[in-house]
């Protein structure tokens, strides 16, 4: 369950999400009363911002401003490259708390982008065994995705996201303030996510992107205070039904086994995540259509509007086969199974397991193909 609620001033919205760590709010367009919601959770020994130089560089001013931030506080930063959401990162974090003299009643507040997040949020629920955490996501796919959910946790050389643990955060606060000095890349892909929530779970949301998507693009602050609460809620409402991800939660995978794997043959060096994700949300459409689940005409408006977000790294240029197997890898694959999450009709979602592979194999051929061949007509190609 979760419910909006129009507080005031005007533009805050409060969203809850129910978590078995304890139900939590996301207070939306809210950071200049930071201090304030803090406060309302209750007392703290002290309070711990985690943080990025970059992030901190872009941000720490209106966050100082925000939290009200005391001698009593201190500023963590470590570096939030996908390189380094590792447990060295988070032996950092947890050895700057020690020292700077945080005891159990001590709030850690992740100031920053998934990254950040998902490293001290698996700082908060390890250090003194488990601290509050409050996070304020500064990326557009952080506030839309990864503060909402209870995931935290960092990669191994062994591959992503291995070690980590379900931990809530006590709060959210979001604003679109804070995207205002995010890198053009950074925030495109992140509306790869929005247009997946549209695709999953809300239909009006998807016609009102395919009309307002320039806005979206220029950061129409009215836009944006629209748009990103309905997509918190999105989130809130898939996490709140299953938080564990045992059934619901996959839908939100939509597009991700394509991208996973794209992301995966090209070293994580080619795509942003989003715009593996825009790749894979055109293939799951047309796999949809190839198994007579999603009409030919709702296929052409995903891909019109995943199109929209803006020029995307090509295809790689490796074989089907190749893709294939790493998507097999992939450990969203169940007993050798592949499962896709795909969208019958814009506005729903569902997983489905008895995929025939050769059909997989066809659509990796050809959506490459079919896309640059669409560009061709528009006159819209990119070399
Ligand atoms: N926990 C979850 O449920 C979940 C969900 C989705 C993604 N993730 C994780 O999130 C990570 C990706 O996060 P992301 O897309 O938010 O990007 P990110 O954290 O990698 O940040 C991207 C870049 O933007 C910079 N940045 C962040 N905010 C900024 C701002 N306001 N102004 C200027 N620069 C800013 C960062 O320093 C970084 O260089 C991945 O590691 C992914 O696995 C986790
Ligand atoms: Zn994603």
């Amino acid at each position: 369950m979760c419910y909006i609620e129009n507080a005031s001033p005007m533009k805050i919205k409060r969203i809850s999400v129910k978590s078995s760590g304890g139900n939590y709010v996301v207070v939306a367009g809210a950071i200049g009363r930071a201090s304030q919601e803090i406060s309302a959770l209750g007392k703290f020994s002290s309070v711990h911002v985690a943080s990025s130089r970059k992030v901190w560089r872009a941000l720490g001013k209106t966050i100082q401003r925000g939290l009200h931030l005391s001698k009593h506080s201190a500023v963590h930063l470590f570096d939030d490259a996908e390189s380094a959401k590792n447990l060295h990162s988070v032996e950092q974090l947890a050895g700057s708390l020690s020292r700077a003299g945080a005891d159990r009643k001590a709030l850690l507040v992740a100031v920053g982008g998934g990254v950040v997040g998902d490293v001290a949020g698996f700082v908060a629920a390890s250090y003194l065994r488990g601290i509050a955490l409050v996070h304020v996501p500064t990326t557009l796919v952080a506030q839309v995705d990864s503060s909402i959910g209870g995931k935290t946790g960092v990669n191994l050389a062994e591959g992503k996201n291995l070690v980590g643990a379900f931990y809530p955060p006590r709060l959210v606060l979001t604003d679109p303030e804070l995207l205002r000095t995010l890198p053009d890349r950074e925030f495109r892909g992140g509306l790869a996510e929005v247009i997946k929530h549209a695709i999953i779970a809300d239909a009006p949301m998807f016609a009102m992107l395919e009309k307002d998507m320039d806005k979206v693009l220029r950061r129409d602050p009215k836009t944006l205070d629209e748009l990103i609460p309905r997509n918190v809620q999105i989130k809130a409402r898939v996490v709140s039904r299953d938080e564990r991800e045992s059934g619901l939660r996959e839908i939100l995978n939509f597009g991700h086994t394509f991208a996973h794997a794209l992301e995966s043959v090209t070293k994580y060096r080619r795509y942003q995540h989003g715009e593996s994700v825009a790749w894979g949300m055109m293939a799951a459409a047309f796999l949809g259509h190839e198994l007579g689940l999603t009409r030919a005409d709702e296929v052409s408006r995903i891909v019109a509007l995943v199109r929209r977000m803006g020029p995307l790294p090509a295809w790689p240029s490796v074989s089907s086969a190749s893709l294939l197997s790493a998507m097999r890898s992939d450990k969203k694959t169940r007993s050798g199974i592949l499962r896709f999450v795909l969208s019958p009709r814009i506005g729903e979602a569902r997983s489905y397991d008895t995929v025939p592979l050769h059909v997989v194999e066809r659509v990796l051929h050809f959506t490459p193909r079919l896309i640059a061949a669409s560009e061709h007509l528009l006159g819209t190609h990119r070399a």
